[in-house]
């Protein structure tokens, strides 16, 4: 989803970027670690983030036309590389990355079985990693004026519509709950937008507790998951959908 008018957002200081120490990086079986990168984090950390960037990915952070998008992608780009290379124990310049016909990034070496899923809206990007599994995260900013009845159209299934019928109240919430849910899972499945998105429905699993959500396919639901909201303050919602039972979700900050 995207933003428009996001400067003056950030003008708040956040603390500087500090990077983990890729030898204290250690991804176990079962385990979700999401990172959160804070865009008013980015500046110090650009410089030596951006060294480690392939050609391609420098293009791309230069295409942008506003300095602050350009810092946020190298900071975001070159997170994700400090990262897996800290939890594959090689050097974050090394890695090498393709892309799915449907625009998923995927790591081509070394391959380990590392699964990753990035999203970004204004102001913040979260980055989530787990072994062996299909993992998606997505983060929308609250309060974007969302067109509540329109935003939906051809995204969710009638049961998720009339749940967001239901909601009135706080529906852009009940808005930005449902589509971080689904674009979560349809990223996990690796198709993006592209599948027909209305073929899942995402609902809230009360009976697994607050925040616990569960999907299905044309009224078949997807065993073996693990879906849940992700807590990233109260400028943001954000969810998490990864192929995995009973998965362990922490979160990490740099
Ligand atoms: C994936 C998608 C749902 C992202 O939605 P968004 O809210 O605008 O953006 P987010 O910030 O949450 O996610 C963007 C990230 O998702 C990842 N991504 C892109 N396509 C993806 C896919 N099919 N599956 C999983 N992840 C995907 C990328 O990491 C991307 O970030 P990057 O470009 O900086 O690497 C949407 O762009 C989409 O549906 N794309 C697929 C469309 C398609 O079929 N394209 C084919 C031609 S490339």
């Amino acid at each position: 989803m995207q933003h428009d008018g996001l400067a003056a957002r950030h003008a708040q200081a956040a603390a500087p970027l500090v990077l983990p120490e890729p030898q204290r990086l250690a991804l176990p079986d079962g385990a979700v670690q999401v990172w959160m990168l804070d865009d008013a984090q980015v500046n110090p950390a650009c410089a030596r983030l951006a060294q480690t960037l392939a050609p391609d990915e420098r293009a791309r952070a230069l295409a942008y036309r506003h300095p602050r998008h350009c810092n946020a992608y190298i900071a975001r780009r070159g997170l994700l590389r400090w990262l897996i290379g800290g939890y594959l124990r090689c050097q974050p310049e090394a890695l090498r990355f393709a892309v799915t016909a449907f625009g998923k990034p995927v790591l081509q070496w070394p391959q380990a079985g590392l699964a990753f899923s990035v999203s970004q809206t204004d102001g913040t990007a979260l980055l989530a990693f787990a072994l062996d599994c299909c993992l998606g995260v997505d983060v929308e900013r609250r309060g974007g004026g969302h067109d509540v009845p329109g935003l939906g159209r051809g995204i969710f299934s009638a049961q998720e519509a009339q749940a967001l019928a239901r909601a009135r109240t706080g529906s852009a919430d009940a808005l930005l709950s449902l589509w971080t849910r689904k674009e979560a899972l349809l990223k996990a499945l690796g198709t993006g937008l592209a599948a027909d998105p209305t073929a899942y429905t995402t609902e809230d699993d009360r009976g697994r507790g607050a925040g616990r959500w569960r999907a299905s396919h044309h009224g078949t639901a997807l065993s073996g998951w693990t879906c849940v909201d992700l807590e990233v303050g109260a400028a943001f919602r954000a969810a998490l959908a990864v192929s995995l039972p009973d998965a362990s979700v922490t979160r990490h900050g740099c």
